[in-house]
């Protein structure tokens, strides 16, 4: 079959008011970007002649500004799901105006499959090759794109020059079936291969070809510092120390490891100890660091969802796919965070909290309780399913005016029962095999900052010594309270609460 090449314009404009969009990407990587600036102008033309014009958008994980920036600064956006990093559209959730739907990453495609989040019109996938008889070569992302292309009415394919043709070859997908004929992901090593190069589609769908030469649009992170340089030390250490105690097995286990300065750290300081062997990662996303950590020998092989990487890192990945062609495989979100595969490889999970409690319950989403910050991610599917689950995070934020350390999580994400290990810069917390109180002893003992201990103590205190979880509950909040009212955690006056 020979398709029709269009603009973005064009194939913009087959999109209507209230459609419902599926996305490919993960992250930035792998996301379309010139449809949806086309949609962006469309929608602005719409609201000036007095007419609605709104989307709702089903995506891997976050986008790149082409796509959550320009949709959420034209109020083109009415729902999305799930995972967002980008500030304008993170304000427009906080200030009511985005229904916004955060879910766990590793559900998102089979929740479309089950029809929990409504039926797709239009899939717009990002590819580096498309063939006549409909398959569909995707480029830095595996994401949701086999189960939206397969369930959107109309498919628009992005054909994108900016990706190396290189990448043919490298996904993996793979769509389970659904229950009650789901069998097992029969994944039993990182580097497994149980699906195909491709997105196989039915070629009729495919409404249009769009050829761009766009860049992905990765984020910049900002250079390590002493705190976050010293959280991955302490993640290293602990690490070969279970390592030495035979908790791990000597050959290691496979890493998943977030985004940001903290898993550069940690991933930089893996690297460094020699005492652990080089490791495998199956993990949803792959960083510059993680690149670097292969050409060095250090990983040996990357499962991953996405190549989250910076452009310059990509383009030498695709210089040397020689060398990287047997060291990684790019799988759909479903099968990258695929809690049967988290929980049979043993992965070792390493994601960033916001704030920790003092029994071990974590929030990774919300600023004080309400402000939406990012959302769930993956850290849910790997944290739960973990065979060593590690929340890491500085002990303080805001110029020490916040303690990530907290008598109760203003926001629960992953609770007590999933949590294995809490990490700051100022030590870990190891929270196995505890009790409620014990763990409380530890995380207070070991991770809280200087400024905070006594406080937390003294919160221990005032919440006794009966009950499974002692709280005190009408001060439970009180560090967050005096944050809001005061400005800083450190003002609480546990006194105020007992008078
Ligand atoms: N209370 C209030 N604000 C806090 C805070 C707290 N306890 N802890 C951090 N913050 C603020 C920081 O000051 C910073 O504010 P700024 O943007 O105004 O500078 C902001 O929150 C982000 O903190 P930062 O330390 O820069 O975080 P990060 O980039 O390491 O991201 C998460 C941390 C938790 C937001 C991020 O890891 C995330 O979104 N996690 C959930 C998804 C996930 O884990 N995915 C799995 C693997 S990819």
């Amino acid at each position: 079959m020979s398709f029709t090449y269009i603009s973005a314009a064009e194939a913009a404009s087959f999109i209507k008011d209230g459609d419902i969009l599926g996305l490919s990407g993960f992250t930035p990587a792998g996301t379309p970007k010139a449809v949806t600036m086309g949609l962006a102008k469309i929608a602005e033309e719409e609201h000036r002649n007095g007419r609605p014009f709104q989307v709702s958008l089903l995506t891997g994980a976050s986008t790149g500004d082409s796509c959550d920036g320009v949709l959420t600064r034209a109020q083109a956006i009415r729902y999305r799901a799930p995972y967002t990093t980008n500030s304008d559209f993170r304000k427009a959730v906080n200030n009511g105006e985005i229904a916004y739907n955060d879910i766990h990453l590793s559900q998102v495609a089979q929740e479309i499959r089950y029809g929990f989040l409504g039926k797709i019109r239009v899939a717009i996938v990002e590819a580096c090759e498309v063939t006549p008889d409909g398959k569909i070569y995707l480029t830095a992302a595996g994401g949701i794109t086999p189960t939206v292309c397969n369930q959107a009415d109309h498919i628009i394919v992005e054909l994108n020059s900016a990706h190396s043709k290189n990448m043919m070859g490298l996904h993996d997908v793979y769509e389970p079936l659904d229950p009650p004929y789901r069998r097992e992901i029969p994944i039993y090593k990182p580097n497994d291969r149980i699906g195909q190069p491709y997105v196989q589609v039915d070629p009729k769908k495919i409404i249009g070809i769009v050829e761009t030469n766009l860049k992905d649009e990765a984020r910049a992170f900002a250079e390590a510092d002493p705190v976050t340089d010293k959280i991955g030390q302490n993640v290293a250490d602990f690490l070969a120390a279970d390592m030495r105690r035979g908790i791990i097995p000597a050959s290691f286990l496979p890493l998943q490891s977030g985004v940001g300065n903290i898993a550069n750290a940690v991933l930089g300081a893996l690297g460094r100890d020699k005492t652990i062997p080089a490791f495998q990662m199956y993990t949803e996303v792959i960083q510059d660091s993680v690149i670097d950590l292969m050409r060095e020998g250090r990983i040996k092989f990357g499962s991953t969802c996405s190549l989250s990487v910076t452009n310059e890192c990509l383009d030498s990945i695709y210089d040397d796919m020689d060398f990287f062609r047997d060291k990684l495989v790019l799988r759909p979100s479903e099968i990258s965070n695929h809690p049967e595969v988290a929980r049979r490889l043993g992965i070792v999970s390493i994601n960033t909290a916001i704030e920790a409690d003092i029994y071990g319950n974590i929030n990774s989403t919300h600023i004080t309780g309400t402000k939406m910050m990012n959302g769930i991610g993956g850290s849910g599917d790997f944290t739960r399913n973990a065979y060593i689950s590690i929340f890491t995070c500085p002990s303080i934020a805001k110029g020490g005016k916040i303690s990530s350390i907290v008598p109760m999580v203003s926001h629960h994400d992953h609770n007590e029962h999933s949590v294995n290990i809490v990490i700051t810069e100022q030590g870990v917390a190891d929270l196995r095999g505890k009790s409620p109180k014990q763990r409380a002893e530890a995380i207070i003992e070991n991770c809280a900052h200087p400024d905070y201990k006594q406080l937390l103590w003294d919160y221990l205190k005032l919440a006794g010594n009966k009950n499974q979880t002692p709280h005190f509950m009408q001060a439970a909040l009180g560090m967050h309270v005096a944050l809001s009212e005061k400005g800083d955690m450190r003002e609480v006056n546990w006194a105020d609460y007992t008078k």
